[in-house]
């Protein structure tokens, strides 16, 4: 018989809508929200676009969605714009950009930090030159996923999107647990935002929502965003349903970040102190911890620990662990003895 699940640390996506957010997803005052009828989406999007200090917001389907629909109303078919090499929309959205918007995606450096250094952002924009694409716009992302959930500095993010802005392009962040960036480096989360055009963040990931994610921008964007998220199928109808777990979530989930980065901090201290385990704890800032094992044991690794409870994602030789509401501190100590266990296996047979 399989072993039952007690931690799920694949992803803060698993997290679940809390009673609150049940409970007003029930008593949710709903209307079309293709017409504009509906109050509880219009209450989400206004609070959302005020948090993030932009004119206007727009609830869409996903981080995914979000990521392409503000895409697609920035950048036109042979428009060129500039990604992270890591970053999710370059690696994790299907080229969606490129197959559905003919846009070319052209990849620079990512720094370990998350950040890119603006030699690379100056090199990659191309002159006006009938033989090129035309550079327009530069994707930025926060906090960095795949660097390990590092969390940009609003400096830094201005430097970034000053080198864009230099040169003619409009600058949109990737901000799917841009909340978890704020929380890290204890500032408000319009400094992040502030030199960025246009910005979505999740709902549906570390604010525990079950749905759905938020663009902002100015209004004469949103009104594109609106459009494109219509072709592509993302107008819903009585949606605020759905929206009202997310006013919940703004009003209630922001504030406990912090705890779900403790315990990414308690976990990424256990896992140094474990052989054949390698991590430089010291850049855990958020609530993702990414640590490497050894080559070719990563997936043998991840299945021994799902026979112990624990449940994860990565690769051949790196692994992921993502602390949410719902991961407490007894189940990052159930996590960090499962994995002693399992790596005392690992390193056995290795020996
Ligand atoms: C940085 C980043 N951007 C975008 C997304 C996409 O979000 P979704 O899964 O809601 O489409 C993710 C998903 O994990 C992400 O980590």
């Amino acid at each position: 018989m399989p072993a039952k699940i007690r931690v799920d640390l694949r992803s803060d996506t698993v997290s679940k809508p809390t009673p609150e957010m049940r409970k007003a997803m029930y008593d949710a005052e709903v209307g079309d929200d293709v017409y504009g009828d509906d109050p509880t989406t219009n209450r989400l999007q206004e609070k959302a676009a005020e948090m993030l200090g932009k004119e206007a917001g727009l609830f869409v389907t996903s981080g995914t969605q979000s990521n392409l629909v503000a895409v697609l109303a920035q950048a036109t078919r042979g428009d060129e714009i500039i990604v992270g090499d890591k970053c999710h929309i370059f690696n994790s959205e299907a080229g969606g950009t490129s197959v559905l918007g003919s846009i070319v995606m052209y990849p620079i450096k990512t720094q370990p930090d998350g950040t890119f250094d603006t030699e690379d952002i100056n090199g990659a924009i191309k002159p006006r030159d009938y033989h090129k694409p035309t550079t327009v716009l530069l994707c930025l992302e926060n906090t960095h996923n795949l660097t390990g959930g590092r969390a940009v500095t609003p400096s830094a993010t201005k430097k970034m999107a000053d080198a864009g802005r230099k040169k003619g392009l409009r600058v949109h962040l990737d901000g799917a647990r841009l909340f978890n960036a704020s929380a890290a480096l204890e500032c408000p989360v319009t400094e992040l935002t502030k030199s960025v055009d246009t910005v979505g963040f999740c709902l549906s990931k570390s604010l525990c929502c079950p749905i759905g994610s938020v663009l902002c921008g100015d209004k004469d964007f949103i009104g594109e965003a609106k459009r494109w998220r219509k072709m592509l199928g993302g107008g819903m109808r009585q949606v605020g349903i759905v929206a009202a777990a997310g006013i919940v979530a703004l009003d209630t989930m922001v504030d406990r970040l912090a705890d779900d980065h403790a315990n990414a901090k308690k976990l990424a201290g256990g896992l140094v102190e474990i052989k054949g385990i390698k991590l430089d704890a010291s850049i855990v800032q958020t609530n993702i911890v990414r640590f490497g094992v050894p080559k070719g044991s990563g997936g043998k690794i991840a299945a021994l620990l799902k026979e112990e409870g624990v449940q994860i994602n990565g690769g051949d030789s790196d692994l992921r662990m993502v602390t949410y509401h719902g991961v407490s501190s007894a189940d990052i100590e159930f996590t960090l003895r499962s994995m002693r266990k399992v790596m005392s296996i690992v390193n056995k047979s290795a020996a």
